[in-house]
């Protein structure tokens, strides 16, 4: 974020997974401009980061401040003991905030957590937010909008999407209007090289840190769960049993180095991907006692027929439509899909 010359950034819910204390250390270690008016150290009382922050641009100030929902989905990972912050009602402070960074600047700019309905509320509400950008994905305003006085911008989820908006002033500071666009990140907008290396090396890391962890955790968990055995059980330990003719030719399928596709793009860590290259991965609990990384790695039988413990010999079991493809094979992942043409590549 230094790097892309990021002026101000607010705390959303995601942040806090590894605990207030790392994100703290994050924020030091990076000199991350981190502002929010709601979040409090949860021993101290103080505010967890700086309220605001105040930025010049072609001699034009901007007060940069953020807000997150009091009412947020706020997730640690399961090592992580203590959130240690709580989140207040914005109202309690954000009016005096704003007072005094129309003290300081020229114009306010607030950074929202609050999602769409919310923040629009908050800007008809409070007046003197000049320009707020959104965070939290769930509804997307594709372009820049007004609410009263308040101009909204909402860039994408994981910067797949971005908002280029340009703002104009008269010499003597006075905003004149704002032009600009939304666009999608694909594949047309090269990638930043010196970013996509630090992407390629974070990634990297990644991998190393889960391989490093799957090694040390104890063989007994990855079959302790009993939630884990009444669903999926994976090809090898089951099927393969009765049905090793279609096993023989499954192992010779696209489906069946599912995984290694991950491995060569240093991804068999990344949930995101795991969703379609390994099997029943959403059934997994999420305590950490079972692993993908065995026996339930690729796209294995239960994928396409259903999990082992539903197996009935009444010729219910196991039936596959186009459906069962579309759930993976969809536009982004899978644009050349045709069920036609795939299916016979994959039958037994
Ligand atoms: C759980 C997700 C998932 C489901 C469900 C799924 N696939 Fe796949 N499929 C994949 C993945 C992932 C790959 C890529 C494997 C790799 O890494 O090479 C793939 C690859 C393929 C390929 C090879 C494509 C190529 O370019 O060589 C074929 C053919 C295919 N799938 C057919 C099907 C059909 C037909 C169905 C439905 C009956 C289906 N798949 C259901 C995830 C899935
Ligand atoms: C919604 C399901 C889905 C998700 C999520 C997904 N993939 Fe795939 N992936 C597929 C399917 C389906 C194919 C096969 C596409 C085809 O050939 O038609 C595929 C193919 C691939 C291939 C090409 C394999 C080869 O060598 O031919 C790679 C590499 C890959 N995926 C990596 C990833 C990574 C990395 C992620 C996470 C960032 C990811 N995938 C997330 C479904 C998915
Ligand atoms: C990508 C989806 C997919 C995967 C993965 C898959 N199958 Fe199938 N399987 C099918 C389709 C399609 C049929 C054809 C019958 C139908 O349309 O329901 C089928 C049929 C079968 C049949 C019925 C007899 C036959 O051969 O037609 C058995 C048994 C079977 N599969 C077992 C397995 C086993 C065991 C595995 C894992 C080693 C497996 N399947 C993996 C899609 C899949
Ligand atoms: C203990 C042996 C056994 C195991 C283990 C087993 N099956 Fe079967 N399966 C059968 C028998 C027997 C049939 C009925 C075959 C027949 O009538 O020709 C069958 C039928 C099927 C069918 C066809 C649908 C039907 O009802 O006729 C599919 C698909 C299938 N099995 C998939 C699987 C998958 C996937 C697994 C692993 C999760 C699995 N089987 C594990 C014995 C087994």
């Amino acid at each position: 974020m230094m790097e892309m010359g990021c002026a101000a950034t607010t705390v959303g819910a995601f942040d806090f997974f590894r605990g207030s204390e790392y994100l703290k250390g994050l924020i030091t270690d990076y000199g991350l401009p981190v502002v929010s008016v709601n979040v409090y150290d949860e021993l101290t009382g103080d505010l967890f980061v700086e309220p605001y922050v105040i930025v010049e641009r072609a001699g034009v100030k901007f007060g940069i401040t953020g807000v997150i929902d009091p009412g947020a989905d706020i997730r640690t990972h399961n090592d992580v003991e203590q959130l240690g912050v709580i989140i207040g009602e914005p109202m309690e402070t954000l009016p005096a905030v704003l007072e005094e960074l129309h003290r300081k600047a020229d114009y306010v700019i607030l950074l929202s957590q609050l999602g769409l309905e919310q923040s629009k509320l908050l800007a008809e509400e409070l007046q003197g937010i000049d320009f707020m950008l959104m965070g939290v994905a769930a509804q997307y305003a594709a372009e820049a909008f007004e609410v009263g006085h308040t101009v909204v911008v909402q860039p994408g989820y994981k910067g797949q999407r971005m908002s280029d908006y340009r703002l104009q002033f008269s010499e003597e500071s006075a905003y004149l209007g704002y032009s600009g666009r939304a666009f999608d990140l694909g594949d047309k907008i090269p990638s930043d090289a010196s970013m996509a290396l630090l992407l390629k090396e974070h990634k990297i890391a990644i991998e190393e840190a889960n391989k490093l962890r799957a090694a040390a955790r104890k063989p007994a968990a990855q079959t302790a769960s009993p939630s884990y055995t009444e669903e999926c059980l994976g090809a090898e330990a089951t099927c393969a049993r009765c049905h090793q003719p279609q096993m023989d030719q499954w192992v010779g399928t696209a489906h069946a180095n599912a995984f290694a596709s991950l491995e060569r793009e240093d991804q068999s860590a990344n949930p995101e991907c795991l969703r379609c290259h390994t099997t029943c991965y959403l059934d997994i609990p999420l305590d950490g006692s079972v692993s993908v990384q065995n026996s339930l790695r690729n796209v294995q039988c239960e994928v396409c027929h259903g999990k082992a413990t539903d197996h009935a010999r009444d010729d219910s079991y196991g039936k596959v439509t186009v459906a069962t493809c579309l759930s993976c094979h969809d536009e982004k992942n899978s644009p050349d899909f045709d069920y036609a043409e795939y299916l016979p590549q994959i039958t037994h």
